[in-house]
């Protein structure tokens, strides 16, 4: 059995999970645009197979990620799942024949979704929903949700992609806060008052795109660092996340990078480093590079 202590990084609460910092992130175990199947299905069910081997046991998915796809690898690849995985999916939104993201939230809608993921998850409970992106109705959606967590179908909710305002205003909507809002956040890309706004609510602030997508792998001060401290680059970029008190699900189809990036618990940036990482926000964000206060 996985114990907090033997989770990647410690555990954190989820809800009324324990689970780890490190979780992995499904969306693209689909195939190209998120759309249709993986070029290589085996390989996407032995990445989420040595996943949580290593102890990662949160993984974030959607059913509209496919559309069903991820849903369908994850149970191909994990069912019967162990006791303390805990499994994060969406509603709030469909795909197009073409691809494209629909929002789709009326309660007919959300009641549809929620069916879908427990029926392609083949699970009677998911662990927890997010309400997907903020507008389209978004705020009216949540006591639906809250429904569907009273009957059982879901142990917690939480929203992805809501501002500090948004959050304050499906909080003044319902009964429940939510547990979690998953955001994009990373060293490129950060919102001071959002983190402080979370941290006042109790809501988890979740990183998705810790990585900048892979795309600022290469930055020089990150590059720099992750040289002289005998780390990767995108160890670096996860340490930043972490040491913020944000949970990070880096995405990988590399087995040997899941292992990399779940292992980022033995070394602390020092205060110069997180400083010259905060600096590399591209958001024009409020904070101030060299304020203590600030991570
Ligand atoms: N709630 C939302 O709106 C939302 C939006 C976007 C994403 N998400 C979730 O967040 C997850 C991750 O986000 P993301 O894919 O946008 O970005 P990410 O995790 O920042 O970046 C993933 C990219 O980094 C590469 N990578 C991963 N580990 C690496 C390593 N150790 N060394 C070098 N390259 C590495 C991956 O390539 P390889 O696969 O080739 O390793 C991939 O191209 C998604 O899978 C999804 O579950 C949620």
């Amino acid at each position: 059995m996985t114990t907090a202590s033997s989770l990647p990084g410690g555990g954190f609460q989820l809800g009324d999970q324990t689970v780890s910092r490190v979780g992995f992130g499904a969306m693209q175990l689909a195939g190209p645009g998120v759309f249709g199947p993986p070029a290589d299905r085996a390989e996407a069910i032995a990445v989420l197979r040595t996943a949580v081997e290593l102890g990662v046991n949160h993984i974030d998915t959607a059913d509209f990620y496919g559309p069903h796809i991820t849903n369908e690898i994850i149970r191909e690849a994990l069912a019967p799942y162990p006791d303390d995985l805990c499994i994060v999916t969406k509603v709030g939104a469909v795909r197009d024949s073409s691809g494209g993201w629909v929002l789709a939230r009326t309660p007919a809608d959300l009641r549809q979704q929620v069916h879908d993921n427990l029926k392609r998850l083949g699970v009677d409970q998911v662990d927890l929903y997010l309400v997907h992106w903020p507008q389209g109705g978004a705020m009216r959606a949540w006591p639906g949700m809250e429904r569907a967590r009273e009957r059982g179908l879901t142990r917690s909710i939480g929203v992805s992609n809501y501002s500090a305002r948004q959050l304050d205003e499906v909080i003044g909507s319902g009964t429940v806060p939510p547990v979690i809002d998953q955001v994009q956040f990373s060293a490129v890309s950060h919102r001071r008052g959002l983190l402080e706004a979370a941290r006042k609510h109790g809501v988890v602030l979740e990183s998705y795109s810790s990585l900048g997508t892979g795309k600022h792998l290469d930055d020089p001060t990150v590059a720099g660092i992750a040289e002289r401290m005998g780390k990767t680059p995108a160890q670096v970029l996860l340490r930043w996340c972490v040491q913020h008190g944000l949970p990070v699900i880096p995405k990988s189809t590399h087995r040997e990078r899941i292992a990399e990036n779940a292992d980022i618990f033995s070394f602390t940036l020092p205060d110069e480093d997180m400083f010259a990482l905060n600096a590399l926000d591209e958001t024009g964000g409020t904070h101030e590079a060299n304020e203590s206060t600030w991570w």
